[in-house]
C-alpha cells in the first residue's frame, strides 16, 4: 500500500516544529506502524536526510515506550492497541496519515515524535515502591489474598505508562497512570504499610506536573490496556482518606 504523512518535526525542544510531507510506499499492510516509520526512516537516510525520532523499545505493548498521536488519537485510537502492535491493514491504500507526538505541557518534546515523559519517573519516585524487604518467594498461602482483590490489582499493574491517557485527556491529567500505580499496590497487603503516605505523595506530585480529572473519560478510551476509570474513584478515596489519617499523624508526633 501507498501512503502519505504527515509528519511532526521539531529539532529539538526549544526550535520550532512543523508538518512535513513524506511518501511512504511500497507498505506491506502486515507491517506494524513502526515498521512503517521504519521503512519510512530507511528511505530518508538513503537520500541523505535526517531519519524521523520516535521513541520505541519492546515492539510487543509491553514496555509503554512507543506513544504517538496518529490522525489526533493516541496509538491511532484502536481499543487496546500500542502503536508498536497497530498494523498497516488498518489503513486504506492512499490514506493520508497525521503523525503527531504526544501534546502535553508534562510531555515536553525532545524531537520530532519523542517527547520526554520523566513526569512520571516522579511520580513514581515519590512512592510507587513497598519499603518492605520481601524476601524470597513465600509459601503461596502464607499471605491470603481475596482472588477478586488480587484480578484487580493485576489490572491495574497491567499499566505501561505509555501517556495516552494524558494525551486524551483535554486536561492532560495523569490521574489514571497515577490511580493505577497507586491500586495495584494500595489493593495488596504487602503496599498496606505505606498505602496513605503513598498516595498523598504520588498524587500531590501528579499535580506538579499535569491538570487535574473532570471525568472525561478519554483516558479509558486510549489506554492501550483498557485500564478502567474506577481505578481514579479507588484513587480519590484513599486521597481522602489520606488527608485525614496523615495530618492526624504528624498532629499526634
Ligand atoms: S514499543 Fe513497547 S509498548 Fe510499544
Amino acid at each position: 500500500m501507498d501512503l502519505t504523512l504527515r509528519v511532526w518535526r521539531q529539532a529539538g525542544p526549544d526550535r520550532p516544529g512543523a508538518f512535513e510531507e513524506y511518501r511512504a510506499r511500497e507498505i506491506s499492510e502486515d507491517a506494524s506502524f513502526l515498521e512503517m516509520l521504519d521503512v519510512v526512516n530507511e528511505r530518508l537516510t538513503l537520500e541523505g536526510k535526517e531519519p524521523i525520532t520516535f521513541d520505541h523499545d519492546c515492539r510487543e505493548g509491553i514496555c509503554g515506550t512507543c506513544g504517538i498521536m496518529i490522525n489526533g488519537k493516541p496509538h491511532g485510537g484502536q481499543k487496546g492497541t500500542a502503536t508498536c502492535q497497530l498494523h498497516m491493514r488498518k489503513f486504506g491504500n492512499g490514506d493520508v496519515i497525521v503523525v503527531e507526538p504526544w501534546r502535553a505541557a508534562g510531555f515536553p518534546v525532545l524531537k520530532d515524535l519523542m517527547v520526554n515523559r520523566s513526569a512520571f519517573d516522579r511520580i513514581i519516585e515519590a512512592g510507587g515502591y513497598i519499603g518492605v524487604d520481601v524476601g524470597s518467594a513465600p509459601e503461596a498461602n502464607l499471605i491470603p489474598v481475596p482472588k477478586a482483590v488480587s484480578e484487580l490489582a493485576m489490572d491495574a499493574a497491567a499499566c505501561i505508562g505509555c501517556g495516552a491517557c494524558v494525551a486524551a485527556c483535554p486536561n492532560n491529567a495523569a490521574q489514571l497512570f497515577t490511580a493505577a500505580k497507586v491500586a495495584h499496590l494500595n489493593l495488596l497487603p504487602q503496599g498496606q504499610p505505606e498505602r496513605f503516605a503513598r498516595v498523598e505523595a504520588m498524587v500531590d506530585t501528579m499535580e506538579r506536573f499535569f491538570g487535574s480529572c473532570t471525568n472525561h473519560g478519554e483516558c479509558e478510551a486510549a489506554c492501550p490496556k483498557s485500564i478502567s476509570i474506577d481505578f481514579i474513584a479507588l484513587l480519590n478515596k484513599d486521597y481522602v482518606r489520606a488527608k485525614r489519617i496523615n495530618r492526624a499523624m504528624v498532629s499526634r508526633a
